[in-house]
Parts: C-alpha cells; structure tokens; sequence
C-alpha cells in the first residue's frame, strides 16, 4: 500500500514511518507543502498517488492556540479540510488523528465517540471543525482520538520527567486532579497498522487501556526508572494556564470494541514498553 503521512517529522509521524515500513511510505511535512494552500495539499497528494492519507500534521501548542486563534484554525480546521478534499479526489482513504479537547473536559466517567463534544480551548473548537470538515469531504474516513500522548523524541510530559527525575531539588508538584490515559505513539502506530487492514469508517477513540493522573503517572515513572526524588500532588487551580485543562481527559475505545478488534495495551505496559527503549534505560 503507498501510504502518505503528513506531519511525518513529527512525534507521532516519526513513529508511525517506522512501524508501517513494510509498506510504501511517503512521509511529507511544511517543507515539502503547507497545507494551508489548498492548491499545493491537492497537487502534491495528487502526484502521490496514495491509497491511504494519514493526518497526522496539526498545530499542538495548546497554549499558543489561545492567542495565535487563526493560526490555529488555518492548519486544523481549513489544513485538515485540505487534505480530506485532496484524499477524496485522490481516491484515497484517510485516517486523520483528533483528540480528547474535543470534549468539555467535565462529566465522571469516560467520553466514548458518540458523547457530544463541546471544547473549551482553541485547540479543541480548530480539532473539531478539522473532524467535522473530514466528514463532510473525504466519506472513506477514520477519525482517530488520541490523549496524553508521548513517544520517541518527544517532546512530552513523560520526556519532561525524564529530564527533571534525576535533577537535584525540591520535591516536584504535579497535578492530581486532571484524569487521562497516557498513549505511547508505539501503541497507537502499531494499531493503525491493523486498522489499514480493515475497512472502518467514522470517528474512534485509541488510547491506551486503564486511566490515572498526571502525579500517579509521575510515581510510575519514577519508580520505573529509580529515580528517588520528590513529587507532591497538587491542583490544577495552582498552575493557571491560558487554555484551560481538562479535569477528564479518559476516552473509553468503545468503537474499537464494538467492532471486535484487539483493545489497546493497558498504559503501563504501553509506559514499560517505551521506557525499556530509552537510552539510559
Ligand atoms: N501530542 C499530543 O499529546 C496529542 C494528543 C492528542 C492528539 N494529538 C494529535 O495527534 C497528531 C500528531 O501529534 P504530534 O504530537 O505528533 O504533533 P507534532 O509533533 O506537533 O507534529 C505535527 C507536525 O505537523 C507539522 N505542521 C504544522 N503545521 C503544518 C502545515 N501548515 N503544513 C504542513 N505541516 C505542518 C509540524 O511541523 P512544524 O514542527 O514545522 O510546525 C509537525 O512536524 C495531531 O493531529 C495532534 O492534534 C496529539
């Protein structure tokens, strides 16, 4: 299959052109076309010629996205609508990552992929037009929610850990009241290379299995690595940032299961897997 990746030098691009090499791949990124230019989107993945398209370029500096708005809307919303409208033309299938600030962020128990969404952040309002301009271009879609997600090269919060763990000093404080479910790009590249297999459409969620904190997932980190310095919980109202986090981030793979496929590995075999792979570890 000639599969083309946009985003392909990023963190989840990265990973995914390794774990689909036994196909052809074609990793691209802003060098070889902006997709904000619809002409250049459709004429380079025109000349590609893919079977399938997998989306993966985007603007993820949530924070950024709150003042730097029509950046934002430009690569995820109008970017996104690009490449479903050059896919469609171009008879190819495509499979195109959202995430979890698709939703408000509020409720008790995990979002599933047919919750009505309501982000709250920049970000999640660009995700979402992007979701809604795939569905109404390109209808041999597959819409992927992913979360909390870290993978080789980073950067992540598992990478942000990585560093601060061996430093000396005063005891970290982590949040404690913000729920999710930590992916390793390994999990969800590894998935996608099933998913290529069958002929799914619409909107599923792929993180991994189980949920925790960001200072539980802290503690797992550290203990797995040795690391002996401190980690106090704290809340998010301590740490204000411009876009507001989500105190439930948990996405329930509902789709996934519905559909009889294998689930996800749980987050802290996804977590030993990734940190068994680390340099120093
Ligand atoms: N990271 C997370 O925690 C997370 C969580 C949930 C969902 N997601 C979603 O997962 C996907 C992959 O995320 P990621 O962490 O791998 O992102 P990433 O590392 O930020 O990579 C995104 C790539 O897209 C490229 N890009 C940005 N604007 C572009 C444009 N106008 N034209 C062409 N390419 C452009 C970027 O290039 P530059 O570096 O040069 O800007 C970068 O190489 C995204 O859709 C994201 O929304 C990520």
């Amino acid at each position: 299959m000639k599969i083309l990746i946009t985003g392909g030098k990023g963190m989840l691009g990265r990973t995914l052109v390794r774990h689909l090499s036994a196909h052809d791949v074609l990793p691209v990124d802003i060098e070889d076309f902006d997709l904000r230019d619809p002409r250049q989107t459709r004429d380079a993945i025109a000349d590609a010629r893919p079977d399938a398209v997998i989306h993966c370029a985007a603007m993820t500096a949530v924070d950024r996205c709150e003042t730097e708005t029509d950046s934002a809307f430009s690569v995820n919303a109008l970017g996104s609508a690009h490449v479903a409208i050059a896919a469609h033309a171009a008879g190819a299938r495509l499979l195109a990552f959202s995430t979890d600030y698709v939703f408000s962020g509020g409720g008790s128990r995990p979002y599933h992929e047919w919750d009505p969404p309501g982000p709250r952040t920049v970000y999640g309002q660009s995700k979402l037009a992007g979701e809604e301009a795939i569905r109404a271009h390109c209808p041999d879609h597959l819409i992927l929610r992913i979360a909390w997600l870290y993978g080789g090269g980073g950067p992540s919060f598992v990478h942000t850990m990585l560093r601060l763990g061996p430093q000396d000093g005063d005891p970290l404080r982590v949040v404690n009241d913000q729920h999710g479910n930590p992916t390793s790009t390994d999990a969800v590249a590894a998935h996608v290379r099933r998913l290529l297999e069958v002929p799914a459409v619409g909107t599923m969620h792929l993180t991994c299995e189980g949920e925790t904190t960001w200072y539980d997932f802290t503690l797992a980190i550290f203990a797995a690595k040795g690391f002996d310095r401190g980690v106090n919980a704290c809340e998010t109202s301590e740490y204000p940032r411009p876009a507001p986090r989500p105190a439930n981030s948990r996405l329930e793979n509902r789709a996934l299961r519905l559909l009889g496929l294998p689930p996800m590995p749980t987050w802290q075999d996804a977590l030993s897997t990734f940190l068994a792979d680390q340099p120093d570890g």
